[in-house]
Order: C-alpha cells, then structure tokens, then sequence
C-alpha cells in the first residue's frame, strides 16, 4: 500500500509499505478514506520529538471503512469509523476512570522505558507518533491497523460526510477538553493564544460554554479572521504588548482563564524564545513554552490556565513564581479522545458544532509531502489539510 512515511526533519515521503495485518483479536484494519496533517505532527516535522525511525508512517487524525476484523473486534466490515489518536485498552485502571490518555496497556512494555525515564510513568500508544507512545503506524496511509478496535473507533452514520466528522479524531475534542479543562464559567473573560485548529476548536468550545468573552491571540492575519467569524476578539502578537493588551480588555484584572494552544514551538522573538529557539536547533529538547509563560503572567490571580498545546522534555524559566503566588490552577494532557466521542457526535448532528470551516485544502495521499511543507511555511493560509487517499492525483483547495 501506499503510506506518508518519515525519514528525517524536513523530509516525509509517500512510499510503498507492506500492507497492514491482524495481530491480536481486538484489532481491525480500517481502509482510509480521510486523514488530517495535525500541529502535533509538524513537531514530528521540524525533528523536536525524539524516537523516531526513518519509514515510520506518520498520522492520527484519520477515519475510514472497516475492512477485516480480528475475532476480538465489535465492528463489522463495511462500518465507517473514525478513529480516536489515543490507543485505549478499556480495561485498565485508567480506562475505567475515563482518562484514555493514560492507559496503561497500549505502549508495548519494551518502548515504555523512555516515557518512564523521562516522565515517571510510562505514556500510551498513539498512532504514528514515534517509538517514545509504542511505534504504532499512523493513518496517513492506504490502510491502518487499529489495535483495541472494540474500545476506541465511533461508527458515524451514513449520512455525516468525512470532513463532518474527520476531526472527531483529536482536535474537536482537544478543543473541547482544552475548555472543559478551563472550566468556563458564564461570566468568563477567556484569553486562548494560537489560532491553529486547535486553538480555533477551543475558541468555539469556550463560548458554547458560555464565556461572555474570548481573546485569541495570535499573528496570522487569516487564523485571527477565523477566529473574529468565530466570535473572538483578537490581538496579534507582532504590533501589541499582549500582557498589557489583556489587562486593558480584562478592565485591569487579568483574564479568568487562558488556554495555551500553542505549544512547544511558539513562535516570537522574546529573548527567552530565542535562546529556546537556538537549543532546540542544537537538540537540547528544550520546549519553547513563550506563549505559555504570556498565559501565566496574564492570567488574574486564581485564575485557571489550561495546556492542550503540546509539551515533550523541559522548559527553563519557568515562572513558578507567578503560578503559586498568584494561586493558578493548571490542567492539562493528551486528550481523553473516546470520553468526548458520543457528545461532541451528538453535537455535530444537532448542528450545534460545525467543523468544516477550517478545512482549508484537501489533497490526495499522494501530495502529503507537498502538504506538510505548506502547513508548515504557509500556515497563514493552510489551515488545515486533509489527505483523502482515493482521491485522483492534482491537489484542489478548497479556500
Ligand atoms: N493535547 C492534545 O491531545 C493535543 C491534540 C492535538 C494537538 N495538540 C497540540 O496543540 C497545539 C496546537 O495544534 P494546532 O494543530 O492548532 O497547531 P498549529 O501549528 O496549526 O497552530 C499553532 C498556532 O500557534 C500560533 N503561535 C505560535 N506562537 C505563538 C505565540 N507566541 N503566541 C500566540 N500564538 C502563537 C501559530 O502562529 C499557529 O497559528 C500543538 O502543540 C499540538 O501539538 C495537542
Ligand atoms: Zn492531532
Ligand atoms: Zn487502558
């Protein structure tokens, strides 16, 4: 089959593969129909997350049909699935208690050993996102195997389209949990810096929650446009001094909430993202947490900070000052992907959501390399792409 494989920072081909297989009872093999390049994947991209192998097959924003089964398997062939990016067991202590991110089963036992060095406990699979969550192949391909395929796949109704659906895979529910996590009360000045997909999905969430007002930050003019269709206020980092942006609009106290949804390669050029910036090019690891640190100290004190951005080894000045003495909560993590799967589907089909606004162009599997290097250098206008393997060659945009 055919597969978007990676093979070096800046370099992600479309090669011929072996063909996926059964391995244990619960899994199936899905045939994908649609899959979508991820902000978590261009940290993949850009070579900041370690334990990759050169032909590891990226991808874990996918859906598809199902096409063969094991005899452990609850679905049937011919169901049309999407399917969460956390591999959850269903059984462990962690899958019984709904916090899916953290199953203890789903990291083969040999490839836990540097989530544990590095974190204290080991992490769970994901797909196609390095050996450090159990080396699993990813969805931007032909076929994929989905292990625990009893636990983690919905099965959508014939007559929601993929692009309806697709990101019920992560990032609805990342946006979703990322608000949750903020726990918005109505009265709430919510402040939610990037404009990404996942900043975007948060920005909806928080205000169908009811925040009475939404800050998003960012310094792509057409993120931020989507963000005011939204229903945002927004600030663009490069011409205003955030912090003092938000105490302004906040009226002098600080916003009630802030959501980080950038993550670890903020972009700027305070000097402390600079030196990050520099480590990070000489492979130190070190997570450039600028944005984060804005978040902290603009936040009112007792105020919640939410972190769906991605993090992966250590970040230096940190102001633990500022987030004990002004009394912060902060809440963070993968996301809990199949807690949110039935209510955020439920959503959907009320018409209460919509998710097709940020689809910015579709391309076949084939173009997937052509679509990392524009998500990644023409963010402003790539919102979001979406690989649809079936699809004939010649990419089209869709906005
Ligand atoms: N927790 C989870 O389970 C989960 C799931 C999906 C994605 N993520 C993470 O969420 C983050 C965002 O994902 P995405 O797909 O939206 O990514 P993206 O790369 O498309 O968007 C990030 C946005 O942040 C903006 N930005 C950069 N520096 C900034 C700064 N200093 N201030 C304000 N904005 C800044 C960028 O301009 C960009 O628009 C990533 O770190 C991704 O890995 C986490
Ligand atoms: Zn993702
Ligand atoms: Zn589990």
């Amino acid at each position: 089959m055919r597969a978007l494989t990676w093979h070096g920072t800046h370099d992600v081909r479309v090669d011929t593969v072996a063909d996926p297989e059964i391995v244990n009872p619960r899994d199936a093999i899905i045939k994908v129909t649609s899959t979508a390049i991820c902000g978590s994947d261009l940290h993949l991209y850009d070579g900041v997350i370690p334990a990759m192998k050169p032909g590891d097959i990226l991808g874990h924003e996918f859906m598809g049909e199902v096409v063969e089964t094991g005899s452990g398997s609850t679905l049937e062939k011919g169901q049309r699935v999407v399917v969460p990016f956390t591999i959850s067991c269903g059984g462990c202590f962690h899958c019984h208690i709904a916090q899916y991110s953290a199953c203890e089963n789903s990291n083969p036992v040999p490839k836990q050993d540097m989530t544990e060095t590095l974190y204290g406990h080991p992490m769970a699979g994901i797909f196609g996102y390095s050996h450090l969550t159990g080396g699993y192949s990813g969805g931007q391909a032909e076929y994929v195997r989905v292990p625990f395929s009893d636990v983690g796949p919905i099965v959508v109704p014939d007559h929601l389209d993929d692009d309806t659906v697709l990101f019920l895979s992560d990032i609805l529910p990342t946006g979703w949990m990322a608000a949750e996590n903020a726990e918005i009360q109505p009265d709430d000045t919510v402040a939610v810096w990037g404009c990404g997909p996942v900043g975007l999905f948060a920005i909806q969430s928080a205000l169908a929650m009811g925040a009475a007002r939404v800050i998003a930050i960012d310094h792509y003019p057409q993120r931020l446009a989507l963000a005011r269709s939204l229903g945002a206020e927004t600030v663009d980092f490069r011409h205003t001094d955030v912090r003092e942006a938000l105490m302004e609009m906040s009226g002098g106290i600080g916003c009630d909430a802030v959501i980080d949804a950038v993550g670890m390669e903020a972009h700027g050029f305070a000097i402390d993202n600079m030196i990050d910036i520099a480590k990070q090019k000489v492979g130190v690891g070190a997570d450039r947490a600028s944005a984060l640190k804005q978040a902290i100290l603009a936040v009112r004190p007792g105020g919640r900070v939410s972190i769906p951005g991605v993090y992966g080894g250590m970040t230096d000045k940190f102001p633990l000052g500022a987030l004990m003495e002004k009394g912060l909560q902060i809440r963070t993590g993968q996301t809990h992907v199949q807690r949110y799967l039935e209510p955020l589907l439920q959503k959907i089909e009320e018409g209460a959501l919509d998710t097709t606004f940020l689809i910015s162009h579709r391309l076949p599997l084939e173009e997937a390399a052509h679509g990392y290097k524009c998500f990644k250098e023409r963010q402003d206008s790539w919102t979001k792409v979406v690989l649809k393997p079936g699809m004939d060659a010649h990419p089209t945009a869709a906005g």
